[in-house]
């Protein structure tokens, strides 16, 4: 028996994407082999590693356990999107400062891991998130490389960056009013 396909429509990166696809493809086989976005890895395939972590519709998820068709309609984001857009310029920039990275396998995923820890915990309490918290995140990003500590000092360098800003922000508009 044939393959089964299926049409699909979303959002990738914040462009339109209507492509056809074999039904059990997974989520991060359709980008990097279809799409052509290798940002994100494929490391265990069971959902353990963290390796293939992508967006879809702003919450965290594995890309070897979600099928490319179960994403007809939502938005996609990849590493690709959220560094061309300088969301994580700063965590970028923290992981190479404090050596977060060595062989680079696991930083897509810890990258985003790490965005939507610093973007809940900021929007939700208005503060840093504490070191426990940020282990606690990352908790499903394994890295082979690091032993962590940096990649913990560097979040925890970019929560209290963007914290600090956020009350100067804050100050200013009370100034002003
Ligand atoms: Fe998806 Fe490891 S490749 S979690
Ligand atoms: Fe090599 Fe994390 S830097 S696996």
């Amino acid at each position: 028996m044939g393959k089964r396909h299926l049409d699909i429509a979303l959002k990738v990166n914040g462009e339109d994407v209507h492509e056809r696809v074999e039904a059990r493809k997974t989520l991060v086989d359709f980008l990097r082999d279809d799409l052509g976005l290798t940002g994100s890895h494929i490391g265990c395939e069971q959902g353990v590693c963290g390796a293939c972590t992508v967006l879809v519709d702003g919450e965290v998820v594995r890309g070897c356990l979600t099928l490319a068709v179960q994403c007809d309609g939502a938005a996609v984001e990849t590493i690709e999107g959220i560094s061309d857009s300088g969301a994580i310029a700063d965590l970028q920039e923290a992981f190479q400062r404090r050596n977060a990275l060595q062989c680079g396998f696991c930083t897509p995923g810890m990258l985003i891991g790490a965005e939507s820890l610093l973007s809940h915990a900021l929007l939700a309490e208005g503060g840093v998130p504490t070191r426990d918290m940020i282990r606690d995140h990352i908790s499903g990003n394994y890295c082979r490389c690091t032993g962590y500590q940096a990649i913990v000092d560097a979040i925890e360098s970019v929560a209290q960056t963007r914290a600090q800003a956020q009350v100067q922000v804050r100050a200013e508009k009370a100034g002003t009013r």
